[in-house]
């Protein structure tokens, strides 16, 4: 499988989530590629069968740019999977309702890709660190969404 995993950042820890994504795919035999979303065009990212979208949450939601990104995916991309990981400061710091992953499958509705799964990891500060076992958190999260995909 050709897995693209496309992330925002401002402090890297989106970064961090996609790079360790592709190390998991990769290691099990899989395809796959990270791209910042600024480095990156929506027609440039054609052609996988699976997409991973990591974004921060900004004023409770995810950023334009990413929001754009998707908006124009879901326009020249007509089939394949996807999964959406969204950091976001833990519970408590912010009441602000969170709507990242509603809102980047929201910008993603207009197409055909297939909702495979959304995850929420806890930021500690603006900058970070992640939350405490991260890594196991998305591994396990990985290993539902590749369930999931026939
Ligand atoms: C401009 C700005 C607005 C933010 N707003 C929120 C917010 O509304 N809710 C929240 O949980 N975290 C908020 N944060 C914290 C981010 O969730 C955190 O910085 C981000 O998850 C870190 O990811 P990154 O290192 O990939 O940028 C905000 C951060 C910035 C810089």
């Amino acid at each position: 499988m050709k897995a693209v995993i496309v992330y925002q950042t401002t402090h890297g820890n989106n970064r961090e989530i996609a790079r360790h994504l592709g190390r998991a795919l990769r290691a099990i035999g899989h395809e796959a590629e990270c791209h910042n979303v600024h480095d990156i065009l929506p027609e440039e990212a054609k052609g996988a069968d699976l997409y991973i979208f990591s974004s921060p949450t900004h004023i409770g939601r995810p950023p334009r740019k990413i929001r754009s990104f998707l908006k124009s995916l879901a326009r020249v991309q007509r089939d394949g999977d996807y999964a959406l990981v969204a950091t976001r400061m833990p519970d408590g710091k912010d009441d602000r309702p969170l709507r990242t992953t509603e809102m980047m499958k929201r910008a993603l509705s207009k197409g055909q890709l297939r909702h495979r799964g959304s995850l929420e990891i806890g930021c500690m500060g603006l900058s970070g660190p992640l939350e405490e076992g991260w890594e196991k958190k998305l591994e396990s999260f990985l290993a539902s969404v590749l369930a999931g995909i026939d």
